[in-house]
């Protein structure tokens, strides 16, 4: 996207102009947690200074720290594409908020009920599940992706679901291949089976506007801290669900939604963050689409991912086909520079005589920030039987990353395995 406003964007992000000893930094650890704009930090430090009170008291910062709350609500919801606030649970992070909600969920399953897992998920998505099904004793079934397509395939998770099924927790987009799954057409098929649709949208949010009614899910979780806002996780679920089932919580605070299944006191600085982490989303979304200025948050929100995405991909073609270029790389997903719709701009690799860490060592000696080892897609690692005490090198683009930054990388890898740039 020729337009789009990358120093604009770059300004936003006070982190992106730090340098070490006079070394700039390149941020591509972005799948493992993104930077955050500086009003993200300004809304943080306003709410420490300004509104720092714990909630339900009748005095001025304590009515405004439930507004603070109440706009994070709302922010999640436009973000997600939910028509209730009520829906969205913040918490933590995206593995604590699952574990708890996953009590919940199978409260009335047992023995001889079936539960599904994937072999393409993170553990956050995989370990909750496995725990609840030992201690209710359910069936656990493991659903492949397809090593070709580097996607699940609708009939391998046909061929798993009966009438037993209860729960399918599935992948959005893998936070080691990038691929994205075909997730309306996946929950359609668990829908016929009646079975809940869990899905982890950690690596999906900071790239795709996600829709959870066009989805069809009936849970959808995400980390904040994924999609430039405080380390946070969110859980949207149908009101319907949420209203029926138990909540493990105090029997003092409300049995209500949304603060139902928020049990303990809130991270109230970083549910400030979290709605400016949203606003510059509707930020980006205004600069790059004037038409949609006026338009709802949502709207705005859509553009800018829209603008992103189309800003995204040219640089992860860049970098795969760069990565391609040099000799003993193996990519593991999709490199097909026409299916780029299908993949998160993930990109994960290993050279065959260089490990992971050496590659990411000799990186971070530049000032380039990549991740290395199993990046707890755990499943995934021993699915395509890398070393799991190796891993991968994982390099990750955002909206605020340059072609420079791609180049600077590229030849980064090449002086690392002993090549040079063609
Ligand atoms: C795909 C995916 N799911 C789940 C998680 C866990 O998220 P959290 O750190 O918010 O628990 C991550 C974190 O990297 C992830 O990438």
């Amino acid at each position: 996207m020729s337009n789009f406003p990358i120093d604009a964007v770059r300004a936003r992000f006070p982190a992106l102009a730090l340098t070490d000893q006079g070394r700039s930094r390149v941020y591509l650890d972005n799948p493992a947690g993104t930077q955050v704009p500086q009003s993200v930090v300004d809304a943080v430090s306003r709410c420490l200074v300004e509104t720092n009170a714990n909630l339900g008291g009748a005095f001025v910062t304590s009515i405004a720290a439930e507004a603070i709350v109440d706009a994070a609500h709302e922010a999640m919801a436009d973000f997600l594409g939910a028509d209730d606030p009520g829906e969205i649970t913040l918490g933590p992070a995206m593995t604590p908020l699952t574990l708890h909600l996953s009590r919940s969920i199978c409260r009335d399953f047992g023995p001889g009920d079936e539960l599904v897992v994937t072999r393409m998920d993170h553990e956050g998505d995989v370990a909750p599940w496995l725990e609840i099904a030992e201690d209710k004793g359910m069936t656990v079934k493991v659903l492949p992706f397809n090593r070709e397509t580097w996607r699940i395939e609708p009939e391998d998770l046909k061929a798993l679901l009966t009438d037993r099924t209860r729960l399918v927790a599935l992948n959005h987009a893998s936070n080691l291949t990038g691929s994205i799954n075909n997730i309306k057409e996946l929950v359609g098929i668990v829908k016929e089976v009646g079975a809940l649709a869990y899905i982890d949208a950690v690596q999906s949010a900071p790239h795709i506007a996600l829709d959870v009614k066009d989805i069809g899910c009936d849970f959808l979780a995400c980390s904040p801290y994924k999609f430039f806002g405080p380390h946070l996780g969110c859980v949207w679920g149908k009101a319907e669900h949420l209203e029926r089932m138990h909540a493990y919580k105090c029997r003092c605070t409300p049995a209500t939604l949304p603060g139902k299944f928020e049990t303990g006191t809130v991270q109230l600085e970083l549910l400030a963050g979290l709605t400016a982490a949203v606003e510059h989303m509707a930020w980006l979304g205004s600069e790059c689409d004037p038409t949609t200025a006026e338009g709802s948050r949502r709207d705005r929100i859509v553009a800018g991912f829209g603008a992103a995405d189309a800003y995204e991909t040219p640089l992860t073609r860049r970098l795969i086909d760069g990565l391609m270029a040099l000799g003993g790389i193996e990519i593991f997903g999709i490199t097909n520079s026409n299916q780029l719709d299908q993949r998160v701009p993930t990109i994960s690799f290993r050279h065959r005589n260089i490990k992971p860490r050496v590659i990411s060592e000799a990186l971070a000696a530049k000032g380039i920030f990549v991740w290395d080892g199993h990046n707890y897609a755990f499943e995934v690692v021993r699915y395509l039987d890398i070393p799991e005490d190796e891993g991968v090198v994982r390099i990750g683009i955002a909206h605020y990353n340059t072609a420079a930054e791609v180049d600077a990388t590229l030849d980064g890898v090449a002086q690392a395995i002993g090549g040079t740039m063609a």
